[in-house]
């Protein structure tokens, strides 16, 4: 199935952002969020939404047991293959929702910038719960509310400046934006659609960031300083808690 990280001009305009040319040190989120990342020596680590393979790469180099890396777009996990053909990285192209998730598989899931993507948040979480050994964590990005709340998350500018429209917060849905000059779709969820039903299934959360471009990446990217008017990433990490240890 054709996805629309498979679309020609999407897929070309993604191959030439900063990040997938520099990878994890060109990304915006990664000062944010590597000392978040647990050690995953001798660990089984599932990375949802790959991409090119950059995080799945680093898990392998850190000494992952063993490291299941899911997408659905065949390009990118093209590249994917093509980049990381000598670390021992399953990759599997297949939806999130439609991955056959085993049964406390893993000690950590993963994953970057690809859940604003998904509609039904609540089944990924009971999927990753249900996937995730005792006290395994979840580690993952998503695109900020504010940011998915933005009309054709674009900024806009008038005599006070520059600002983020925002529209229909509290009305959580998909919405077609304009990225890299393609229309994507995306879904926007409220900050509490993404973090109360991980409350519900009893993760405990460890960890709510707000990516924010500190002073090394400002001097790097005067350009962008715009970053600073509104979130882009949230950043979430959550454990899976024992209820027999808590006695529940
Ligand atoms: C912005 S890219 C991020 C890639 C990678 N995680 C990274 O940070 O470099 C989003 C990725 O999510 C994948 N994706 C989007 N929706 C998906 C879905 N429903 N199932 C599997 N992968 C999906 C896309 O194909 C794309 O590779």
């Amino acid at each position: 199935m054709k996805t629309q990280y498979d679309d020609e001009a999407f897929f070309s305009a993604y191959g030439r952002m900063e990040r997938s040319q520099g990878g994890l040190e060109a990304s915006g989120e990664w000062s944010t969020l590597k000392p978040l990342i647990p050690s995953v020596e001798g660990r089984h680590v599932l990375d949802l939404g790959c991409g090119y393979g950059w995080h799945s790469a680093f898990f392998a180099q850190k000494g992952a047991a063993s490291v299941t890396a899911v997408d659905s777009s065949g390009c990118m996990l093209a590249v994917a293959r093509e980049k990381f053909p000598d670390r021992n990285i399953d990759f599997i192209q297949e939806d999130i929702l439609g991955y056959r998730y085993p049964v406390d598989g893993f000690d950590l899931v993963f994953s970057n910038l690809a859940l604003h993507y998904i509609e039904d948040l609540d089944k990924v979480y009971a999927l990753i719960h249900r996937t995730l050994k005792r006290q395994g964590q979840l580690l993952f990005t998503i695109e900020h509310p504010v940011y998915t709340a933005g009309i054709r998350q674009e900024f806009k500018k008038d005599e006070d400046g520059l600002f983020w429209p925002v529209q229909g917060y509290f009305r959580p849905s998909v919405r077609d934006t304009s990225f890299l000059g393609c229309s994507v779709r995306k879904v926007h969820h409220t900050l509490s659609q993404i973090l109360e039903p991980l409350i519900a299934l009893s993760f405990h959360l460890d960890a709510v960031r707000e990516v924010m471009p500190d002073e090394a990446f400002l001097e790097a990217h005067p350009e962008l300083e715009s970053e600073l008017e509104r979130p882009m990433m949230l950043i979430v990490k959550a454990t899976k808690e024992n209820l027999l240890e808590k006695g529940l």
